[in-house]
C-alpha cells in the first residue's frame, strides 16, 4: 500500500483538521491553536470489526466488580475513588516540578511491594535521574522496572513481556507511534499513542497511569481528546512556592469527581496531610478581614480561611485582585454589597486571597467572602471561631446550600463554636452540632451580626 503524505493544519486542542491555517478553531473555539502537521492520506483497508471481536452479552448479575489496588497512599486512594481500578487509564496533569513524577514513583514502590511488578517508563528523565530521585525517597525494590523509551510500540512490547500490574508513562507528550508521521507531542501523536495504551489497559487488565504536561492556561497540553479518552483525570493544584499540593479529580468513571487529596512536599517526597482543614487555617488570628468558611470538596468538608484587604485607592482606578476565588463572582458580590448592603466600596482597592493555595469554586463561600470584605473595610474582626457559609443572590438574599450538616460537623471537629448559615438551612437542620448557630436570610442580617 503506497502511503501518501499530506500537509494539513490541526487544532492542538481538539484535533480538528483544516486545509488552511485559521486563527480560531471552528470546532472547539480555541484561539491560535492550529499547527501544521503531516498526516497520511490513505484509505487503509480497515478490518471489519465483527471479525475481530465476537460480541457476547452477559447478565447484569454476572458482571463482576473490578478489583482495586490500594496505592498505599490514602489521599491518592480517595481521589481515585477507593484505589486504582484494574485496567483503567488514569491521567495526571500538573505544572512542571509540582511533584507528578515523585508521586508516581512513591506509588510504584507501594504497589510493587503489595501486588507485583510495576513498569515505569520515562521519556523525560534518564535512568540515573530516576535512581537519584528514588534514593532521595528511600525507595529500593526489585519489582520496579525502569524503561527509558519513547516509542509506544516498543513500550507495549516490553509491557506484554513483563506483565506488570501497573504501567506508568512519564509523560504522554514524549511518547510517539511509528504509525503517525507528525512530531511527538502533537495532537495526532497523543491521540494515537493514548489509544494504543488504552487498548493495552483494557485487554490486559493493567492499570495505566499517564503523566501529562499542562499549558500556561492550566489545561493538559495538547488535546482535549485525551481527557475524553481516559477513565480518570487528576490535576495537581497549588503553587510551587507553597509546600502544599492539592490533587483533584476532575473526571472519574470510578468515583466521585472534585475529590481532593492534600499533600506536603518534604525532603522525603510527598507526605499525606491527614487533616487538611488545619493547614488552611493554621495561622488564623483574630484580625480584621479574615473569615472562615467550609467548602465541600468531593465527599468531605474542608475549612478554609478567606482573607480580604480593603484599602483606599491611591491612583484613580481601584485595584481588584483575587486569588483562589472566581474573579467575576467576587465582583458580583462587591456590587451586591454596595447596592443592597449600602457599603460604599467605590474608592477602595480590594484584595481577596484563599489561604493555603486552595481554589474555591463553590458559591457557598459567598457569605464568607462578603464577611471578610466588610470586616476589612470597617476594620472590625469577625466573631472568633465562627464558620460562615451561604450563597448570596443578586437581591442580597442568602440562599440555602447543600450538605450543611457535613460542614457543621467539620467545623465543630476543628474547634469552631459558632456558625452563621443561611436561614433556609437553619430551619431544616435537626441538631446544633454543639455550635451556636445563627441563620441569616439576607446580607443585611449578616451585617447586623458582624458589625454590632
Ligand atoms: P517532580 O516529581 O520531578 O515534578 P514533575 O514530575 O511534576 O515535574 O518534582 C520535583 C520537585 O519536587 C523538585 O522541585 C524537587 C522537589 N522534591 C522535593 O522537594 N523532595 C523530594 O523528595 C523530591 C523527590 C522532590
Ligand atoms: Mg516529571
Amino acid at each position: 500500500m503506497k502511503v501518501k503524505l499530506k500537509r494539513v493544519f490541526q487544532c492542538q486542542s481538539c484535533g480538528y483538521i483544516s486545509p488552511k491555517w485559521t486563527g480560531r478553531c471552528p470546532d472547539c473555539g480555541a484561539w491560535n491553536s492550529f499547527v501544521e502537521e503531516t498526516v497520511e492520506e490513505t484509505k487503509a483497508e480497515k478490518k471489519v470489526l465483527s471479525e475481530i471481536v465476537q460480541p457476547v452479552s452477559i447478565s447484569l448479575i454476572e458482571v463482576t466488580l473490578s478489583d482495586r489496588f490500594s496505592t498505599g497512599i490514602a489521599e491518592l486512594d480517595r481521589v481515585l475513588g477507593g484505589g486504582v481500578v484494574k485496567g483503567s487509564l488514569i491521567l495526571i496533569g500538573g505544572d512542571p516540578g509540582i511533584g507528578k513524577s515523585t508521586l508516581l514513583l512513591q506509588t510504584s514502590y507501594n504497589l510493587s511491594i503489595n501486588y507485583g511488578k510495576v513498569l515505569y517508563v520515562s521519556g523525560e528523565e534518564s535512568l540515573t535521574q530516576i535512581k537519584l530521585r528514588a534514593e532521595r525517597l528511600g525507595i529500593a525494590s526489585d519489582e520496579i522496572l525502569l524503561l527509558s523509551e519513547t516509542l509506544v510500540e516498543r513500550i507495549l512490547e516490553c509491557a506484554k513481556e513483563i506483565q506488570p500490574v501497573v504501567l506508568i508513562v512519564d509523560s504522554i507528550q514524549t511518547v510517539y507511534t511509528e504509525e503517525a508521521v507528525s512530531a511527538p507531542g502533537s495532537v495526532t501523536q497523543i491521540r494515537e499513542t493514548a489509544t494504543k495504551l488504552m487498548n493495552f489497559a483494557k485487554t490486559t487488565g493493567t492499570a495505566v497511569f499517564l503523566i501529562g504536561h499542562v499549558t500556561k492556561e492550566g489545561a493538559i497540553a495538547g488535546p482535549r481528546v485525551l481527557e475524553h479518552l481516559v477513565d480518570t483525570v487528576l490535576y495537581f493544584e497549588g503553587d510551587r512556592g507553597y509546600a502544599y499540593r492539592i490533587l483533584r479529580s476532575v473526571k472519574n468513571r470510578f468515583g466521585p469527581t472534585n475529590e481532593i487529596g492534600v499533600f506536603e512536599m518534604t525532603s522525603q517526597g510527598l507526605t499525606e496531610v491527614e487533616n487538611p482543614s488545619l493547614i488552611f487555617l493554621s495561622e488564623h488570628g483574630a484580625s480584621s478581614g479574615s473569615a472562615i468558611t467550609a467548602t465541600i470538596e468531593g465527599t468531605r468538608a474542608i475549612l478554609t480561611e478567606i482573607q480580604a484587604l480593603v484599602a483606599p485607592t491611591q491612583f484613580g482606578m481601584p485595584r481588584r485582585n483575587f486569588i483562589g476565588v472566581d474573579y467575576n463572582r467576587v465582583n458580583l458580590l462587591i456590587a451586591v454589597l454596595e447596592k443592597r448592603g449600602r457599603v460604599n466600596l467605590a474608592g477602595a482597592d480590594i484584595f481577596v486571597n484563599v489561604v493555603g493555595g486552595l481554589k474555591i469554586t463553590e458559591p457557598a463561600s459567598d457569605l464568607a467572602v462578603i464577611s471578610a470584605i466588610v470586616s476589612s473595610f470597617r476594620d472590625i474582626p469577625l466573631p472568633e471561631r465562627t464558620v460562615i457559609f451561604g450563597e448570596v443572590g443578586l437581591s442580597g438574599e442568602v440562599r440555602a446550600i447543600s450538605q450543611p450538616e457535613l460542614r457543621l460537623k467539620e467545623a465543630y471537629r476543628i474547634g469552631m463554636n459558632q456558625a452563621i448559615i443561611p436561614k433556609g438551612n437553619f430551619e431544616r437542620i435537626k441538631e446544633n452540632y454543639n455550635l451556636n448557630i445563627k441563620g441569616v436570610s439576607s446580607i443585611n442580617e449578616l451585617l447586623e451580626i458582624i458589625c454590632s
